[in-house]
């Protein structure tokens, strides 16, 4: 029960890692507000571990905005943010056009930097807070199919840098975790959206891994708790990857 009295935020807490993540706080004493953009599934998801859910789409800050009011007037002021909300759409780069690159960096870039501006600030002033990223080995190795999505995840590691750095004064740490290819509707995309060409990129992915398997939601999980926790107090502006060792830096 490392997290006993804090309160979290999952974005994207539906399906997949977020959902994993959001039971693993609650079984380590968190009180969880669940949000997605899917809210039915926000709500099955909070229903099961005794949390909150909220409709959140992490494109629109005015959505932000009232979600993370809420949270914080029903439950408690934020203790831990995880910005886990993600997408992605399948394609060689040179097929990809201007709607698509809005697409993808809304949700993955613009959204984690939306999301953190509205709940950093009263983290600062509280003199402490968590938060933690969930980038991609894509941004650190670059994933064939998914330029735009590769694109985004470097910059979520960028941000986590910067505001690691601006906010250690204020006892917040930031850090970020970079899945490889794990088991999710998310992934599992690939092989629908490209047939035999994307079953071939998610072989690729777990051909790059040293373990040679895919991972569960639940190994990213484990490790997102222990950076939301205070075992991790001396980590921050990290990305840890979680990806059977596909890269090693
Ligand atoms: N599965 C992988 O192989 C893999 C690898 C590296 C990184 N990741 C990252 O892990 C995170 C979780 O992905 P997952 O694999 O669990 O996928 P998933 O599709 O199972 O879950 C993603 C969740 O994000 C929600 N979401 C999408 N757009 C949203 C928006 N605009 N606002 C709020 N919520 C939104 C979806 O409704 C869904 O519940 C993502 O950031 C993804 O990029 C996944």
């Amino acid at each position: 029960m490392r997290l006993e009295g804090r309160t979290a935020l999952v974005t994207g807490g539906a399906s997949g890692i977020g959902a994993a993540t959001c039971r693993r706080l609650a079984a380590e004493g968190a009180t969880v507000a669940v949000t997605d953009v899917n809210a039915e599934g926000a709500r099955a998801v909070a229903e099961e571990i005794g949390g909150r859910a909220y409709e959140l789409d992490v494109r629109s800050t005015g959505s932000v905005r009232s979600a993370v009011e809420a949270a914080e007037s029903d439950l408690a002021p934020l203790d831990i943010l995880v910005n886990n909300a993600g997408y992605d759409e399948f394609g060689f780069f040179v097929n990809t056009e201007e709607d698509m690159w809005d697409r993808v960096l809304g949700v993955n870039l613009r959204g984690v930097i939306a999301v953190t501006h509205a709940v950093l600030p009263g983290m600062q002033d509280r003199r402490g807070g968590r938060i933690v990223n969930v980038a991609s080995e894509a941004g650190r190795v670059g994933s064939p199919g998914s330029g735009v999505y590769s694109a985004a995840k470097a910059g979520v590691i960028g941000l986590t840098k910067a505001v690691a750095a601006e906010s250690a004064r204020y006892g917040v740490t930031c850090n970020a975790v970079a899945p490889g290819p794990i088991e999710t509707p998310l992934l599992m995309a690939a092989p629908e959206a490209l047939g035999e060409l994307g079953e071939r990129l998610v072989q690729g992915m777990v051909g790059k891994t040293v373990l040679r398997r895919l991972g569960q939601p639940d190994e990213v999980a484990a490790a997102i708790v222990f950076l939301a926790s205070d075992d991790a107090a001396y980590v921050t502006g990290q990305s840890l990857g979680v990806s059977g060792g596909l890269a090693m830096i």
